[in-house]
């Protein structure tokens, strides 16, 4: 996982809407988030993120076949936030793409990935969850500036004989939810113009009231659907990690369960709802500070603009602790090299090209 230095705290907030400390700790859980820098972003943090999680698996970028970046704050439409995510951290073996089911992409990609694997066209994935969503927050909103963080997490999948990993999902959408929580302008129907930016159409919108009912409605409906088709039930289950974007949706969904709030993994309190990265993050979390151990079976359940919604059952064969000390450093330094010298490349290509043309 990757988060930005820079905390936001919700007295920080008091000095900038109309709200307070309590009314945000007991409507939603949060008491800071983190903001991205100037010079970070989606891919920056989504990089760093990689890179760990290649030192956790002990594996070589040049090892990848595949790459999603699962992201609702892409850095561009196109190109892919993957394909800078592949492209920095050396990975020149992997193709890359970027999968868009807002805060439910990373369970969506970590379900294509682990199929990827399943049907035997590639070996190993890597599934990544970068957000840098407070840069489409409207800090006078405070519907919903209060609840935003930026952030990353990452998974390695790799084929395996051993029983375990992915089990069941169930992934779900309902467009006809979908104003309810979107950026209404700068895609292709209402392309960037100075009106839509006057109007603040560029900012996230969302109806909280409507997104509340519909989380709490649908995370324990597709828990259960997704423990019946891996043949399991609540009680087989140590851990739910889910989508952190309120603390009363979790407890709300712990009580349609009728399990303890203590088999939840929840950070909430510290990160605020970041999007695709929240559960990887969560996931890391409980990884490394023992919580979840090889063998536990976990239930990763999201929701969010789409509407959609996913589930998905898994048993944990990965690390239980990180290997050593991660120092993405040494990585970093030999993609940015490459990548130069691609660029490099390139550009005298074009020369020679241009020369002959
Ligand atoms: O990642 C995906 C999805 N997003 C979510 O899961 C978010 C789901 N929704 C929520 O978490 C909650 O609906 C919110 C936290 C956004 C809002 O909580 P709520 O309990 O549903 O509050 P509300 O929107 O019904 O607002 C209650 C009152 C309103 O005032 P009136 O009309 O009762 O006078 C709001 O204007 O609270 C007011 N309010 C605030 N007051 C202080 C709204 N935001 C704030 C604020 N500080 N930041």
């Amino acid at each position: 996982m990757a988060v930005p230095e820079k905390v936001l705290t919700n007295q920080d907030l008091e000095k900038m809407v109309d709200t307070t400390n309590e009314w945000i700790l007991s409507r939603t859980g949060i008491r800071e988030r983190r903001i991205v820098n100037e010079s970070q972003s989606t891919s920056s943090l989504g990089i760093e993120a990689a890179l760990k999680a290649l030192d956790v698996a002990n594996l070589k970028p040049g090892e990848l076949d595949l790459i999603i970046c699962a992201t609702s704050s892409p850095e561009y439409i196109f190109p892919a936030t993957a394909s800078l995510i592949q492209d920095r951290i050396g990975a020149n073996k992997a193709g890359a793409f970027d999968l868009l089911a807002a805060c439910t992409g990373f369970v969506y990609g970590l379900n294509m990935a682990a199929q990827a694997i399943r049907s035997g066209s590639i070996k190993r994935a890597l599934v990544v969850g970068a957000e840098s969503l407070t840069r489409y927050v409207n800090w006078e909103d405070r519907n919903t500036c209060i609840l935003f963080g930026d952030g990353a997490g990452a998974f390695v999948l790799e084929a395996s004989q051993e029983p375990g990993g992915v089990l069941s999902s169930v992934l779900r959408s309902d467009g006809s939810g979908s104003e309810l929580l979107t950026i209404p302008a700068s895609g292709s129907k209402n392309p960037a113009t100075e009106a839509t930016v006057r109007a603040g159409l560029h900012y996230i919108y969302m109806e909280g009231k409507e997104v509340f009912r519909f989380a709490t409605r649908v995370m324990a409906q597709s828990t259960r659907e997704a423990l019946a088709m891996a043949g399991l039930t609540l009680d087989d289950v140590q851990w739910i990690i889910p989508h952190q974007a309120n603390y009363r949706i979790i407890e709300t969904a712990a009580r349609g369960l009728k399990m303890p709030l203590d088999r939840f993994v929840i950070n909430v309190e510290r990160y605020g709802n970041t999007s695709t990265a929240s559960i990887p993050i969560a996931a890391c979390e409980a990884i490394e500070d023992g919580r979840v151990k090889v063998g536990d079976k976990i239930v990763f359940v999201g929701f969010g603009g789409g509407l959609t919604w996913a589930s998905l059952v898994a048993e944990w064969t990965g690390p239980s602790a990180p290997r050593k000390k991660v120092d993405p450093r040494r990585y970093r330094v030999w993609a940015r090299l490459r990548s130069l010298l691609r660029r490099v490349l390139r550009f005298f290509e074009g020369i020679i090209w241009g020369r002959n043309a």
